[in-house]
């Protein structure tokens, strides 16, 4: 999986946790050299509910970045939350995070939010709640902001929703063998180009349009690649 990510020159790569599954020092080393061993200068972490147990966001600090960041790029904004809560299964942003998240998509980028939680329900998730407790507030907030990309983990199961024209897309597991029901390992792809949308026709490189033309697919471990979604937003 990592030679096929490398294979794609990403421009970003974001991972959504989980990392580990206590959180234990031993555990972080092994996912930072696995983590380190994916050629990409701009990579974007968040702590899942598993990273966070026995202390375990100390390790991710120490290893990765502040469990809440901003990454700008050309074009592209991109912030991550930490939706764990110490030795809780529950998410949450958070009312404190929402006023600098609000700041920091407020230019006309292509704007991604990364968290590990789910922002919505999907199926075949089970009957915990894996949904965050303020998922209503932070849609609101991520909608207000017209952010084009919500990046979610947690569960496992590869899936997107299209919200108001914002793409929620779940990811599945790269390398763990807790696969749900039929899914298998696998990653998403997701290409974004700037382009206009005018009578239903999508034209590229018009960059005075606020239009962006996404495609998600799915990268299975054996190499096979299917799409997903391809939608302008
Ligand atoms: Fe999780």
């Amino acid at each position: 999986m990592v030679k096929s990510i490398n294979g794609l020159s990403p421009d970003i790569v974001v991972i959504t946790g989980d990392l580990t599954e206590n959180g234990f020092s031993a555990e972080y080393d092994g996912a930072k050299q696995f983590i380190d061993r994916i050629e990409c200068k701009n990579k974007v972490l968040v702590p899942g509910n598993h990273d966070s147990k026995n202390a375990g966001y100390l390790h991710f600090e120490d290893l990765f970045e502040d469990r809440f960041s901003t990454h700008k790029l050309e074009n592209v904004t991109v912030v991550g939350a930490d939706s764990s809560q110490p030795d809780l299964n529950e998410g949450h942003v958070g009312r404190e995070n929402y006023g600098w998240i609000r700041e920091a998509f407020s230019g006309d980028d292509f704007k991604v939010f990364a968290l590990h939680h789910h922002l919505v329900p999907i199926p075949f998730a089970g009957r915990e709640n894996p949904v965050l407790v303020d998922a209503g507030d932070v849609l609101n907030l991520l909608n207000g902001c017209k952010v084009n990309l919500v990046l979610c983990g947690h569960c496992h199961i590869p899936w997107v929703w299209n919200l108001n024209n914002m793409l929620v897309v779940n990811a599945g597991t790269i390398c763990s063998s807790k696969t749900r029901g039929k899914t298998t390992q696998s990653y998403n792809l997701i290409e974004a180009e700037k382009g206009r949308n005018e009578n239903g026709k999508w034209e590229a490189g018009k960059i005075e349009s606020e239009n962006w033309k996404v495609r998600v697919s799915r990268i299975f471990s054996e190499g096979n690649r299917e799409l997903v979604a391809e939608t302008v937003v």
